[in-house]
């Protein structure tokens, strides 16, 4: 299987590199014709405006949508990495959340002739036929953000994106070690998992890292229902389940945006967010930390701990693609390092198989050095 994938990428830079020296000869001959008129007009003529364009990478890039914050963060940051300035022509679709859109996105790209595309696919299933047909049509897929599940990995050059399944572990873990050091018993633990778009590697991974560790510990794991990684249905799954379960005492939002939702629907609900959760207040665990009401909210105490996610890769397909035409073959699978934060100082350091992963602690005083910083 590893040497198919090579084999498929080695052949991939060939083809690339044949298509580049074509690409290079026909514009050197374009010169020297042009020449020839600047001469006999007797000016020297800059290189048009066309030909430019014919001189830069195509990019066709398939967003799966623009559901949360760290969404737009990730739009922005391909669409400021594939600039024409930067030497690239970037075709961007936004999927709205539908698979069929990404596919019929992709069949547009590779009608266009693109140089590479690269896909944020809304979810893990279904993408073989049509991976299939840009295998087919010579053009390098680099997958972002979520994973696809195919049976082939040379369907796809490489992927880019964050371990979810860790950062899951990582927010069950925080939540263990502050148990422990409260002295809370187990099955006092009463969470709901207000979880992502189904089917999407972020849900996956991070349900999974908090339904292992409820297993493991003895939690009392109430419920898992989809909030699609959006406001407005982590505040309505939220209202439903405090309906339905009394005595809920931690909610794990598999987003940011969700937990913003749930806040909301708890605090109309009479209830408090907050950590005392053996003293009536309901604990909000969330993951990203892209945006300043996020961070706003840890301070505050509204959200205890949040697991990163890093949206910004466009500098790091960028990466990809320059290494590619280098003729150089990435790595298959790259994991972007992340981190946990929390203004609650109890938990400072957790320990995940054999790795520790240090608590980053927020204070108003390290929020505005890091903006610094930036
Ligand atoms: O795939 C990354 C996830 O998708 C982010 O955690 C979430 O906010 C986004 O919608």
């Amino acid at each position: 299987m590893v040497y198919k994938i090579m084999e498929y990428n080695e052949e991939k830079c060939r083809e690339m590199y044949l298509k580049k020296v074509i690409k290079v000869s026909a514009i050197f001959m374009f010169c020297v014709y042009l020449m020839g008129c600047a001469g006999s007009f007797g000016y020297r003529s800059e290189m048009p405006v066309e030909e430019a364009a014919s001189e830069r990478i195509t990019v066709g890039f398939s967003q799966l949508g623009a559901e949360s914050d760290w969404r737009s963060e990730n739009t922005e940051s391909m669409k400021g990495t594939f600039t024409e300035e930067n030497g690239y022509t970037l075709i961007f679709e936004d999927g709205q959340q539908k698979q069929a859109n990404q596919i019929r996105a992709i069949r547009m790209f590779i009608q266009q002739e693109v140089d590479y595309i690269v896909l944020a696919p809304v979810m893990e299933t279904g993408w073989e036929t049509v991976l299939q047909e840009a295998k087919d049509a010579g053009i390098p897929v680099i997958i972002v953000d979520r994973k696809v599940d195919v049976s082939d990995d040379g369907l796809f050059t490489c992927w880019i994106g964050s371990d979810f399944e860790l950062e899951g572990k990582k927010a069950a873990e925080w939540l263990n070690q502050y148990a422990k050091a409260k002295g809370i018993d187990p099955a006092d633990i009463h969470v709901v998992n207000i979880q992502g778009t189904k089917g999407s590697s972020p849900q996956i991974g991070r349900t999974k890292g908090l339904a292992d560790a409820a297993r493991v510990n003895g939690w009392d794991l109430l419920a898992e229902v989809p909030g699609d990684f959006t406001r407005a249905k982590g505040k309505e799954v939220m209202e439903s389940l405090l309906k339905q379960y009394k005595n809920i005492n931690v909610v794990y939002c598999e987003n940011d945006n969700e937990a913003f939702g749930a806040i909301e629907a708890i605090e109309a609900s009479g209830k408090k967010v907050g950590s005392d959760i053996t003293g009536g207040e309901i604990m909000v665990i969330s993951f990203d930390g892209v945006n300043r009401e996020a961070i706003q909210y840890t301070l505050e105490g509204k959200i205890t701990c949040i697991a990163e996610c890093n949206p910004l890769h466009g500098p790091r397909v960028r990466a990809m693609i320059e290494a590619l035409e280098a003729g150089e073959i990435p790595e298959k699978f790259s994991y972007v390092d992340e981190e946990i934060f929390s203004a609650d100082e109890t938990v400072g350091v957790l320990k995940i198989g054999e790795t520790s992963y240090r608590v980053k602690i927020l204070t108003k005083e390290n929020i505005e050095e890091d903006k610094k910083e930036e």
